[in-house]
């Protein structure tokens, strides 16, 4: 049963009222295509936020779920498996070390898998924590526990995760927030640098692209700049590059492009092409800072998530998904800005937001999805692009023209 627009009337009564109402329902998808109730199909220029990395169901990944479902579903961590230490294994060669040569073999981190982006960073920000020692008892004589983050971050709903985030109305139904949680202006370095009080600071938190903020890019060198205070005094930067990684940027990370060295990384979205999975990785030296019984989840690793991952990242690597982004997200950027309803374009790869002339983000994404292109109002004044990164220039210029009809009205 449909209702207007391709709504399903499936009694969505049982649900929780999280979201706003939701205009379309979705049954079926294929690359870059989607479906709706009605048989409606769309372009999907959103990625299920940045997830489907590599479209819709994509027949390599498809394929490998299927087989380790009739393979092996599922065991706890008390055991062994074999597709998580080997997806560990890629993301740290992807992740690097910025020079650092270690014996071959060698971890050059750590990976703890987690089940979801706020997950990721609740593991990072645990990590810093006992790392730093904790409130009364660090390794300095007193504790390190607080983290530094950026106004106008997200960092994900869990309450140490939405404590990190740095958008104070997220906060205000949810009061008191837990300690040790400071934020500055993004791209601030004189705010970062009083913020940063080696006494209590273990980490300083930052997106390398602020995604639900709006697709805000800080100023080149900042990161650099913020790596270095970090150095200075011994405080770990830990990047969240839930949106950001994974080739979306056009590097396999976004801090690749400031050619710094990350002492965590934490990671989810795209890692398992819309399988649940987030990750957390961290340097060899930080790492140990966990033992067993510091921190664990039932499901982070399993077989079935592991096996999603590892055909995603096998599939970006023979595509070079990082490429693929920076080109098409060249031709999409300059599509973007040529057209007379918008008045510029930021972002890198394909995290695009177009900020528009004179029509609110949320009347354009509207009529836009109408017309079958699937985008969001990231702002008031901006749309989100995320398409997938096997996106074609045909795609691409389907949705320009789209989009030229919707906001040059
Ligand atoms: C940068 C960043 N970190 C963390 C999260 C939270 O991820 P999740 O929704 O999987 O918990 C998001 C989600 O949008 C994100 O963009």
């Amino acid at each position: 049963m449909t209702g207007p627009g391709g709504r399903s009337d499936v009694a969505t009564g049982f649900l929780m009222d999280n979201y706003p109402p939701q205009p379309v329902t979705f049954v079926r998808g294929e690359g870059s295509r989607l479906w709706d109730v009605e048989g409606k199909p769309y372009l999907d220029f959103l990625g299920g936020l940045a997830v489907t990395s590599l479209g819709h169901a994509h027949p390599v990944v498809a394929e490998a779920i299927a087989e380790q479902a009739r393979t092996l579903l599922h065991v706890c961590n008390l055991y062994g498996t074999t597709i998580g230490p080997e997806v560990a294994g890629t993301l740290d060669r992807l992740i690097g070390v910025g020079g650092q040569v270690r014996p071959a073999g060698e971890p050059n981190g750590r990976v703890f898998f987690a089940n979801s982006g706020a997950e990721a960073n609740e593991c990072a920000i645990k990590l810093a924590r006992k790392w730093g020692g904790g409130a009364g008892r660090g390794r300095y004589g007193h504790g390190r526990y607080a983290v530094v983050s950026t106004y106008g971050s997200f960092h994900g709903r869990t309450l140490a995760a939405l404590a990190a985030t740095g958008q104070p109305s997220k906060h205000e139904p949810f009061q008191p927030m837990p300690e040790g949680f400071r934020h500055v202006a993004l791209g601030d370095i004189d705010a970062m640098d009083a913020a940063v009080d080696p006494r209590i600071v273990a980490a300083v938190l930052v997106e390398p692209i602020q995604g639900e903020g709006g697709v805000n890019v800080p100023p080149e060198g900042w990161l650099a700049d913020v790596r270095r205070l970090c150095d200075e005094r011994d405080v770990l930067l830990i990047l969240d590059e839930v949106q950001t990684g994974l080739g979306r940027t056009g590097d396999w990370f976004g801090f690749q492009h400031e050619g710094i060295r990350p002492d965590i990384v934490t990671l989810a979205k795209a890692l398992g092409n819309g399988m649940p999975i987030g990750a957390c990785w961290a340097r060899a030296e930080v790492a140990t800072a966990f033992v067993p019984g510091d921190h664990g989840t039932t499901f982070g690793g399993q077989p079935l998530a592991a096996a999603a991952a590892r055909a995603t990242l096998a599939v970006m690597e023979a595509e070079n998904v990082p490429v693929r982004a920076t080109r098409a997200g060249a031709r999409l950027s300059e599509g973007l800005a040529a057209l007379p309803g918008v008045t510029s374009v930021r972002g890198r790869g394909l995290l695009l937001a177009a900020e528009l002339a004179d029509r609110p983000s949320r009347d354009v994404a509207a009529a836009a999805l109408d017309g079958g292109l699937v985008v969001n109002p990231v702002t008031p004044t901006a749309i989100r692009l995320a398409p997938s990164l096997l996106v074609s220039d045909a795609e691409i210029d389907e949705a320009l023209a789209v989009l030229e009809r919707l906001v040059s009205c």
